[in-house]
């Protein structure tokens, strides 16, 4: 610790990401990258907007982009945020509710969430998930002052029943809910069709995963126009342009063309099964995924076994190696199909 630090980021454990090594391994299976580029004309939108205009600040409320995202999804314009990927969104939702409040989130699931509430001082409580991995939204019953969860939640990648949702924003009115929808559309139900009825309903999205644009880092939240106007105040406060002009016109154009999206969702999708398969019959489990992800372990082979096997044949795959309950799991992201043979067939090496 340095004298000049205050106590506050001496006491901070940052989050730390999944390895961006700088030679290319083979396979890089790691952070949910999308193995498909982003659309054509995703990249056409960024080639016209490198011009003499990047000399002007980008329109620092996006509303292009806010009225695509609010077309596509019928909601009002006012219903929707959009930042700088959605890690900073969940950290302006962080700051806007939850501060001086009682948080509760899943014991196993994206560790970024305790590492919020260490810097903005927030009160958490983890709660377990199920044997089977689960999030129960029972056991969310007992004094709160907000809940947040993934949905499928990260990194098991289990999907989440709607009605189960719905049930618990029924019973808890009084404190805001967030659902964090980064891998949603690979399967999973969104709860944006419940904003309308519920005004403590926050759902963050990613262009990160399905748009396959984590190198430009938008993101973006939807919720009633009283709780956007409460995260804009805090991102007005903070930094007045967090989209510039190529990720806005980059992120209209993805969400504009439909086609590409659904080609390469379904095909992460279908690549899936496959390898969902081709590990059962390895004797890997493989909990159910609702995301471009599967979280898995084997029967006999640890997993840091195979994690290290797996790096050494230029294979990077996640091995969360700090945590109990899940150290001999490994987490793999789905790319296409060939990738999925390639690592299937290394792994049959290895087991
Ligand atoms: C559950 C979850 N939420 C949010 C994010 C952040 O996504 P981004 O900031 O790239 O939009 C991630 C990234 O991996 C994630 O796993």
């Amino acid at each position: 610790m340095n004298r000049f630090w205050h106590e506050t980021i001496s006491e901070l454990t940052p989050y730390t990401p999944g390895e961006q090594p700088i030679n290319r391994p083979q396979l890089k299976l790691n952070t949910n990258e999308n193995p498909f580029g982003p659309s054509p004309k995703v990249i056409d939108a960024i080639k016209e907007n490198i011009n003499a205009e990047l000399r002007l600040y980008p329109d620092p409320e996006s509303e292009d982009l806010k009225k695509t995202l609010a077309q596509y999804y019928h909601l009002s314009k006012q219903s929707v945020f959009v930042g700088n990927g959605s890690d900073e969104v969940l950290a302006f939702i962080f700051q806007a509710f939850f501060q001086g409040k009682k948080l509760l989130f899943p014991d196993i699931t994206y560790s970024f969430y305790p590492v919020y509430c260490k810097l903005f001082s927030i009160d958490y409580k983890l709660i377990p998930l199920e044997e089977n991995f689960e999030i129960n939204l029972e056991k969310y019953n007992l004094e709160h002052g907000g809940v947040i969860f993934p949905n499928p939640n990260a990194p098991t990648g289990i999907p989440m029943n709607l009605n189960c949702i719905s049930d618990f924003l029924h019973k808890n009115q009084n404190t805001i809910v967030v659902v964090d929808e980064a891998y949603v559309d690979f399967g999973t139900d969104s709860a944006l069709c419940l904003i309308e009825e519920f005004d403590n309903l926050i759902v963050t999205q990613s262009f990160s995963k399905s748009r396959s644009l984590a190198g430009l880092r938008v993101g973006c939240a939807f919720a009633q126009p009283e709780l956007i106007e409460a995260i804009s105040r805090v991102k007005n406060s903070f930094n007045s342009y967090p989209l510039d002009r190529l990720a806005q016109a980059a992120a209209i154009a993805a969400i504009q063309d439909e086609n590409y999206f659904k080609k390469t969702t379904k095909k992460i999708i279908d690549a899936r099964s496959f390898l969902e398969q081709e590990l059962r019959n390895m004797n890997f489990n493989v909990l159910p995924s609702g995301a471009n992800f599967v979280f898995t372990c084997h029967a006999t082979w640890h997993a840091k076994h195979i994690f290290e096997q797996l790096r050494s044949h230029g294979i990077l795959v996640r091995y969360f190696i700090k945590s109990n309950r899940i150290e001999n799991f490994i987490r793999i992201t789905i790319g296409t199909k060939i990738q999925m043979q390639t690592l299937a067939k290394v792994l049959k090496q290895i087991i």
